[in-house]
């Protein structure tokens, strides 16, 4: 799939077929979240995989949102490794521009996927270090929930001129674009 279909084209999908995802195929996706940017090209990240029911059971009772979990073969953790930071404070940055590119990369596989949110909640973040026994240095970012699309979602456009400004902070009607 070309770069701007996919990108135009990516929805959150959070209903899955009964069916594996094959581990070359996610090795495939985990290097395309690997060449994202990052600060001082530190890549803080690291994933780690979730296939086991137990852990899933146990996520879904501490995210009030990702109750699909359960019933997809994969989930994604994505974590900050603060030890590897190279500008404090970053870390978000550096694993949301990798969870975006393994979103990207999983859609244009076939495979369907919803980012959902852990960091900055603090209890989230609490329970899901608990759940994966995360060192002190280790931050859990978000969870990639990923799965053979078992759904259809239309893209929808979102081209809104109103968030385009011009050299500085103006009303739209002054931008003049
Ligand atoms: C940081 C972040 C956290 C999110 N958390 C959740 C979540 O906990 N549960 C969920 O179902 N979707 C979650 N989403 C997905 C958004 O709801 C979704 O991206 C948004 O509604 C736009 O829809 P789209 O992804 O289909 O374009 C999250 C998205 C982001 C970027």
């Amino acid at each position: 799939m070309e770069l701007f279909e996919a990108i135009h084209t990516r929805r959150s999908i959070r209903k899955y077929q009964d069916r594996e995802v094959p581990f070359d195929l996610i090795k495939k996706i985990l290097a395309a979240a690997m060449m994202a940017p990052s600060t001082g090209d530190a890549r803080t990240w690291h994933f780690i995989l979730v296939t086991d029911p137990d852990k899933k059971a146990r996520i879904r009772e501490v995210h009030p949102y990702v109750k699909m979990v359960t019933k997809a073969p994969l989930g994604i953790l994505v974590c900050g490794d603060l030890s590897r930071e190279k500008f404090p404070g970053f870390w978000p940055q550096d694993c949301s521009a990798a969870m975006q590119n393994l979103l990207l990369a999983a859609h244009a596989s076939g495979l369907g996927a919803v980012w959902t949110g852990i960091h900055p909640i603090e209890d989230r973040i609490t329970r899901f270090k608990e759940i994966f026994d995360l060192p002190d240095h280790i931050h859990p970012l978000g969870l990639a929930v990923i799965g053979w699309p078992a759904q259809e979602r239309t893209a929808e456009e979102r081209y809104t001129e109103e968030c385009i400004h011009h050299n500085r902070w103006q009303d739209r009607a002054s931008t003049g674009i």
